[in-house]
């Protein structure tokens, strides 16, 4: 049986960040476009907060901004379809959620399919959804740290680009946790995103191959 292989596109690529909070992740990858170390550009940055402290760090930086205030649509599917005309129409190559808490549905992530990339604060499958350093602690889990993966319906279920491990310590709290793990998201989420638009990211059923 012949298996579906998808590779990443060599070129400048366009992404558009999608984020409803702090925006840590996305400040990074800024950085790394700014330092030259991604190929790309970040032609948009939607949120559905339009106070969030990413959005206004965009909008300070002169990028282009997007908010839809979701309460003016009468559900998440018209929500969703709005958003995917605005992306279409910037020719936008890579979505890249960065902290963005609305669950995207599902005929979203297939008309994007492999065109929506996420970072999850720990080692998936385990500890998918929300407060999940606390579960990792909880659990009594060793190690923990941070997923990069593709986007499908399911949500946290998709193919896993990359990954960074980090020790849960006796006496961690939620907080120092969420620290050690956000300081891995601040490299692998870049690293992402540089390797997609190197062309090196194949994908092969539900496994992500790095090529050289
Ligand atoms: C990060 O922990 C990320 O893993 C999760 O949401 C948080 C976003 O943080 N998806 P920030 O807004 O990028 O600082």
């Amino acid at each position: 049986m012949s298996e579906n292989v998808f590779r990443s596109p060599r070129k400048r690529g366009r992404i558009a960040v999608f984020l409803s909070g702090r925006g840590s992740n996305f400040m990074a990858i800024h950085e790394a476009i700014e330092a030259g170390e991604i190929n790309a550009d970040v032609a948009l940055v939607f949120s559905n907060k339009k106070e969030a402290p990413g959005f206004l760090f965009a909008r300070d930086r002169g990028l282009e901004t997007l908010y839809l205030r979701p309460k003016s649509f009468p559900d998440r599917e018209s929500y969703d379809q709005e958003i995917a005309r605005e992306i279409e129409a910037r020719e936008i190559d890579l979505i890249v959620l960065a902290g963005y808490m609305r669950i995207l549905t599902a005929p979203f992530c297939e008309r994007f399919l492999l065109r929506i990339i996420n970072i999850h604060p720990a080692l998936l499958p385990s500890f998918p959804g929300l407060h999940v350093q606390q579960k990792a602690i909880d659990w009594g889990v060793r190690f923990s740290g941070a997923t990069v993966h593709f986007v499908i319906p399911e949500v946290d279920m998709g193919p896993i680009i990359l990954q960074a491990v980090v020790p849960v310590l006796q006496d961690d709290t939620e907080e120092s946790l969420s620290a050690r793990i956000l300081k891995e998201e601040h490299k692998i989420y870049p690293e992402a995103v540089k390797l997609f638009f190197e062309g090196r990211v194949e994908v092969r059923g539900r496994k992500v191959f790095i090529l050289d």
